[in-house]
């Protein structure tokens, strides 16, 4: 099989929480290999800074939507945008997430709440969203960003069932909607250089390196090109599943 990313070039690319991270790099790395990308953030500096960046690096046409993946109204909005634009969505990542870390026993409701809200139910909500959208066309990728976190991380219960719970509906999703051609897969992180684990001190981060087989934290770009792999005819039997990036870290 000759490969040459031409189906990439077809695709309009939603990326939720593209704004920087691991989401910035991922709409950088489609906007490079020509798709139309969608660059979307709850931070409208952030959003409208890598719009621009990446539209004037790559030469690719972008647009940029500000939505907050927790409200449905604007993630509504945000698809009928998106579809007035260009016609047509092939490829969403549901990459926007967030953490509240916190001991069990001090977890407040609203911090465990309002990290199922982001990483779960934003999930849904944007999959429930592109669903109505792919189903015209018969075709179509979903990418949910789940975390090593789902196999369980002290003083993270809240972001752990999170993303646990991302396994599940990816599973569920893919079984529910493969005969209407369109797949759902999610990738699972370890640990990347990013804003998210900025706060980690610095002797905490040195141990969990060594902890690494690798020897070196992932980068965001890392991520962004198994989700290219994701969204494209290479992985064209591929969906339901969960990819591990981490460089080697966890059991299987
Ligand atoms: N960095 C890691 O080590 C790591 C590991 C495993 C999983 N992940 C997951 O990868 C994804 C990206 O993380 P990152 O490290 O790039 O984080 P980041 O903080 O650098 O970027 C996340 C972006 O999402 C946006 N966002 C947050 N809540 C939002 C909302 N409600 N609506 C819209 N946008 C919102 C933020 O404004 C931010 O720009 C997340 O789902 C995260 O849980 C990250």
């Amino acid at each position: 099989m000759k490969y040459n990313f031409e189906d990439i070039k077809d695709q309009v690319v939603l990326v939720t929480g593209s704004g920087r991270g691991i989401g910035r790099a991922t709409a950088e790395l489609f906007a490079s290999m020509g798709a139309r990308v969608v660059i979307s953030d709850m931070d409208e500096e952030v959003c409208n800074q890598a719009a621009t960046e990446i539209s004037q690096k790559t030469g690719s046409e972008t647009m940029h939507v500000v939505c907050n993946i927790t409200n449905r109204e604007q993630v509504d909005a945000m698809f009928q945008a998106i579809v007035d634009k260009w016609g047509q969505i092939d490829c969403v990542i549901n990459n926007a997430g967030i953490t509240k870390d916190g001991l069990f026993l001090r977890m407040k409701p609203e911090q465990w709440n309002f990290i199922i809200d982001v990483n779960l139910t934003g999930t849904y909500q944007v999959s429930h969203a592109a669903v109505q959208h792919m189903r015209k066309k018969k075709s179509g990728t979903i990418i949910n960003m789940s975390s090593i976190a789902r196999g369980g991380n002290p003083g993270q219960v809240n972001y752990s069932a999170a993303k646990a719970g991302i396994v599940g509906f990816t599973a569920a999703l893919a079984k529910e909607i493969a005969p209407m051609g369109i797949r759902v897969n999610c990738i699972a992180p370890g640990f990347i250089d990013t804003r998210l684990t900025d706060a980690i001190p610095d002797k905490m981060a040195e141990q969990m390196v060594a902890a690494i087989p690798m020897k070196r934290k992932g980068q965001p770009e890392d991520i962004a090109r198994v989700c290219l792999f994701l969204a494209s005819e290479l992985s064209g039997y591929v969906t339901g599943q969960v990819i591990d990036v981490n460089g080697g870290l966890g059991g299987l």
